[in-house]
């Protein structure tokens, strides 16, 4: 039976036998966790009421967001996946699995939706059609633009530290100084940074930059055409939230209204980058002194691409308006170019956001950018740049992706 879920999954997985079980065995966490099963040996390592494993905050759609699935728990069982499948399951979930392979396969329904969740960054973040599935190449450039903005934060301070190669460490270590940290911090900078996530989906950029910097030095807004996506983002956020409640996070001192629970406040609205007037975006965001950071995962593949190349895991199942966009994929760019320089990046202060002497040398050293772009790929490096220099932005660069591929267009004033 097990070696039939294989073969049937092949097709959806470029006929990769080891990616084929590895979406087998996510759909046996998946039926485990929302069935609420217990296929333990007497240790009970594999229980859903482990708190490891089970810690439901949301349900919904009767899907568990769980906070954690652990997948050493089913090692710690010493049962294989075939074993679970083929001597533990009952009938109706050896049905069920049937289903969603056949969903899976028949449908090309993306493994994301069936599962409900997605790692992004340190988050699990909850995956709902039509709103797009966060990508891990996103994910990647938003590690790095973390790193590089902890630096920004760090200025003036040598009790505080953050190296995202060393979560544990980073937890102990933040527990102890956030605190104190934060007290010094903002009684000397009153001002927040202020990041705006155009185009936000899942809310997956915004709500990670959220959980990362260090608490209260941000002000992170994100703003979206679509209502499946707000309501999404919004889901995250409150999840998010009810899960760093659940930790016991120390968040004290944050000021932040709403019962948000955080490290940064984030607020979503709903708006068109594209059509909307200047006053209707600037209202959104009540800043007086404007943005420091425009991030954007904007639509940007091209109408023929689109019609010709997509693959149907994603033209059937994520919505259009969250991939396709006109001038070769660029239309989003250019706009938000146009409105990062002329309207919405902080301008007073020559650009800075709080008057540390230091912040120009970190930010040259760093190479922080006020405005980071995911692009398709190198066909589209020239067209953008060249709305960057229309703009009079004065510093670009590139950022590549794991595989070479150039993924994002950074740049400053
Ligand atoms: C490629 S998705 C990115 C989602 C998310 N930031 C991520 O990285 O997973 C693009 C998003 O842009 C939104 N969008 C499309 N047209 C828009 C417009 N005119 N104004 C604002 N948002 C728009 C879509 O609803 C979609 O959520």
């Amino acid at each position: 039976m097990y070696q039939r879920f294989i073969r049937q999954l092949l097709p959806k997985c470029s006929h990769n036998v080891i990616q084929a079980k590895q979406e087998i065995k996510w759909l046996v966490f998946y039926i485990n966790n929302k069935y609420n099963n217990n296929y333990s040996s007497s240790n009970n390592n594999c229980s859903s009421s482990n708190n490891n494993y089970n810690n439901i905050n949301y349900i919904d759609n009767n899907i568990n967001y769980s906070d954690n699935i652990n997948l050493n728990d089913y090692n710690n069982n010493n049962l294989s996946i075939k074993e679970i499948i083929e001597k533990k399951f009952s009938e109706k979930e050896r049905e069920i699995l049937n289903e969603l392979i056949k969903e899976r396969v028949e449908q090309s329904k993306p493994l994301q939706y069936i599962l409900g969740t997605q790692p992004f960054c340190d988050l699990e973040i909850i995956t709902k059609p039509p709103v797009l599935i966060p990508r891990w190449e996103t994910e990647e450039w938003t590690y790095q633009l973390i790193t590089k903005l902890n630096h920004l934060f760090s200025i003036n301070n040598n009790n505080y530290k953050y190296n995202n190669d060393d979560k544990k460490y980073n937890k102990k270590y933040n527990k102890k100084y956030n605190k104190k940290y934060n007290k010094k911090y903002n009684k000397k900078y009153n001002k927040k940074y202020n990041i705006l996530d155009i185009c936000t989906g899942s809310g997956c950029i915004a709500l990670s930059l959220a959980n990362s910097l260090p608490p209260n030095t941000c002000q992170i807004y994100g703003i979206d055409i679509s209502d499946d996506a707000l309501s999404l983002a919004n889901l995250n956020l409150a999840n998010l939230n009810n899960n760093n409640n659940n930790n016991n996070h120390d968040n004290n001192d944050n000021n932040n209204s709403n019962n948000n629970k955080m490290n940064n406040q984030v607020k979503f609205s709903k708006l068109d980058i594209l059509q909307s007037s200047i006053e209707e975006i600037k209202s959104l965001f009540n800043e007086d002194d404007g943005i420091d950071l425009i991030v954007s995962n904007p639509p940007y593949i091209s109408p023929m691409e689109y019609n010709n190349n997509l693959d149907p895991d994603v033209k059937l199942w994520e919505d259009k308006c969250a991939l396709m966009a006109n001038d070769d994929g660029t239309e989003f760019h250019n706009r938000i170019a146009y409105l990062a320089s002329n309207y919405l990046l902080r301008r007073n202060n020559n650009n800075k956001f709080h008057d540390d002497e230091n912040q120009e040398i970190i930010i040259k050293k760093y190479q922080i950018p006020q405005l980071v772009m995911e692009i398709g790929g190198s066909h589209q490096v020239e067209k953008v740049i060249h709305y960057l220099n229309k703009y009079h932005f004065g510093w670009t660069q590139i950022w590549k992706d794991a595989t070479g591929k150039e993924r994002c267009i950074v740049a400053r004033l």
